[in-house]
């Protein structure tokens, strides 16, 4: 288990503790981070209670009840419910993950709720990932090619198109590189976990043709090199992928074109 600490702007204070519902008799404590950027308060804790013979059985499942039926002020970002878009990743009783597939019946106890930790935060449960964002579109997650366009499609082997399984499933959540120690002290220059995972995904591509470029712009000491295999990235991955391993197989080529 990845127990991370508080998001960046977390001077925390004692929030709001909500009433409890009327005749529940299955209550459930969930604590979630407040933070509104136009109030001028501190970023709080507040305390609502969740009666689970009422609601669906994922946590996304039950901040969409709270918002829905007692605070419609709570912020979060949701949207397929499905772990595909990656938009409602947040720290889940002290780890990184999706809230639409991470089920309640995981957790023991008091829930926690917290945004994705050492990111500005934009309101309560809802990161700032620009910065992620143009570090992932640094790599060049595209196909680059310099050939004359096929009249019908670039073709790839079958055994060829299996090297980019465990990379092509990323959903861009950011979990992994908010759980990274590297990214949270050297996230302005180390790629971080996400960006090198998707960096590698076009280095391994047979139909890429831009790979010493790719490989060139990573040869920096802080871009590759700040990772340290502490593999958090890899427990916390709530796809189950692995970008440590992808950051490896990165250096080694690293290594094998200087000899
Ligand atoms: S293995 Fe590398 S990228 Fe993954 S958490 Fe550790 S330092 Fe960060
Ligand atoms: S590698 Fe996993 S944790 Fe990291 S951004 Fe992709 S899906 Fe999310
Ligand atoms: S809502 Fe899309 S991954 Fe959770």
């Amino acid at each position: 288990m990845v127990q991370l600490t508080l998001p960046k702007n977390s001077r925390m204070t004692t929030g709001k503790t909500w009433p409890k519902p009327e005749g529940a008799t299955n209550l459930r404590k969930v604590q979630i981070y407040r933070w509104n950027p136009d109030d001028g308060k501190n970023p709080s804790l507040d305390t609502y209670f969740v009666d689970l013979d009422s609601c669906g059985p994922m946590v996304l499942d039950v901040l969409i009840k709270i918002k829905s039926e007692i605070d419609p002020t709570l912020t979060f970002r949701r949207s397929c419910r499905e772990g595909i878009c990656g938009s409602c990743a947040m720290n889940i009783d002290g780890i990184n993950t999706l809230a639409c597939i991470y089920g309640m019946d995981e957790i023991k106890g008091d829930i926690k709720i917290y945004p994705l930790p050492h990111m500005p935060v934009v309101k309560d449960l809802i990161p700032d990932l620009t910065h992620f964002y143009a570090q992932h579109a640094s790599v060049m997650p595209w196909l680059e090619t310099k050939t004359n366009r096929p009249a019908k499609e670039w073709k790839q082997s079958v055994d060829d198109r299996k090297k980019l399984d465990g990379l092509y499933e990323c959903v861009m959540c950011a979990c992994c590189s908010t759980s990274c120690p590297s990214y949270w002290w050297n996230g302005d220059r180390y790629l971080g976990p996400a960006a090198l995972l998707h960096a590698y995904r076009w280095i391994i591509d047979s139909r890429d043709e831009a790979t010493g470029e790719r490989l060139d712009d990573l040869e920096d000491p802080f871009k590759l090199y700040r990772c340290h295999t502490i593999m958090n990235c890899a427990k916390t991955c709530p796809k189950g992928l692995n970008p440590a391993a992808a950051i490896a197989h990165v250096k080694k080529m690293m290594i094998e074109r200087t000899v």
